[in-house]
């Protein structure tokens, strides 16, 4: 099979973090070729959808990767397309979904386009409003105010297409900088914030539930350095082994018809003292250090998966007699 990845340059991935490393290395294990570009390379001619990309290897040691000479790939003719591009969602990375709808009912795509447009990481965790900590979201630094004293146990907020940590703030009734974060956060009332009740379990850590279609891989928990309030990878927090609690795969069975009508294949879903608090669509990680813990590769999986589904999208192939 081959694999196109569109995501951010090679030279920036971190080979023994990246979980699309580890998706390229596992495809490259089970056979397959993977292709590389990034969201720019994607372009249209002839009334379909292309892609200016480069073979890739990858392998255990320094360099790490390998890319061949640049091709044009009809993406239609390849066996799956990864969204694997870091955030910011800007509106390149918007109109690359939009090129990319083009491959619909053609080619396996993960994630789906369209549930990449429509799940904001921030806001599409809200459709499971019931499972989350009271949180609010608006541009109305009063309503953040009053939602903030009501909650009494302190707040935290955070920008809307935020990730790694970036942008989270603790707020709390009193402290004579709560004022200042709100003006900022909302840009003087011009911006949408999220505001959540602050969760005090997340001391023990934020565990990230890495989930292909519906199906819990396992999880790793991240715990704050002690001087900061976020668990995440990228602003300092270690990694641990953790177990998904029953209440947790309770959510995520309760999850799992929405994010496979959204086509969102693999997500990385992140709880607080079991409670869900974000939904990781764009190019959710973990899945290195959940193998380490696990003592197995479990990027090999979703490759496993998507040998399994990509016939799907592919009707002619499929409807080819086995053996
Ligand atoms: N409701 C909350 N209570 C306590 N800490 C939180 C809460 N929400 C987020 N945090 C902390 O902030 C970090 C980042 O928050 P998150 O919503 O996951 O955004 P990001 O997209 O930046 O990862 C989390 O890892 C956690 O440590
Ligand atoms: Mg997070």
């Amino acid at each position: 099979m081959r694999f196109v990845f569109v995501m951010d340059p090679m030279h920036r991935i971190l080979p023994d973090k990246d979980t699309t490393f580890a998706f390229q290395r596992a495809a490259l294990r089970r056979g397959h070729a993977s292709f590389h570009c990034e969201p720019r390379d994607v372009y249209i001619a002839d009334g379909d959808v292309w892609a200016r990309a480069r073979e890739v290897r990858v392998m255990d040691e320094a360099p790490y990767f390998t890319l061949g000479a640049p091709d044009d790939v009809r993406l239609a003719d390849v066996e799956c397309v990864a969204i694997r591009k870091d955030p910011p969602f800007d509106a390149d990375y918007l109109y690359v979904t939009l090129m990319l709808e083009k491959l619909r009912g053609r080619v396996l795509v993960v994630n789906d386009p369209q549930g990449l447009r429509d799940a904001n990481e921030k806001l599409y965790t809200l459709h499971f409003a019931r499972h989350m900590p009271r949180t609010l979201v608006t541009s109305d630094r009063d309503r953040i105010h009053r939602f903030v004293a009501e909650l009494g146990g302190g707040a935290v907020v955070k920008p809307l297409d935020g990730a790694g940590g970036s942008g989270v703030m603790v707020v709390l009734k009193g402290d004579r900088n709560t004022r200042s974060i709100v003006d900022y956060i909302t840009r003087e009332g011009q911006r949408h914030a999220m505001v959540q009740e602050y969760l005090p379990a997340v001391r023990d850590g934020d565990k990230r539930v890495l989930v292909l279609a519906g199906e819990i891989l396992g999880a790793i928990n991240r715990i704050a350095r002690e001087d900061d309030v976020r668990s995440n990878i990228h602003a300092g927090g270690r990694v641990e082994p953790c177990e998904v609690t029953p209440g947790e795969r309770a959510v995520v069975s309760d999850m799992a018809p929405r994010l496979a009508q959204d086509g969102l294949v693999f997500v990385g879903l992140d709880f607080i003292g079991g409670r869900l608090t974000e939904v990781n669509v764009t190019s959710p990680t973990g899945i290195q250090e959940l193998s380490r813990h696990a003592g197995r590769d479990v990027a090999e999986r979703v490759i496993e998966w998507i040998e399994r589904r990509s016939g799907d999208f592919r009707p002619m192939l499929g409807s080819i007699p086995p053996g």
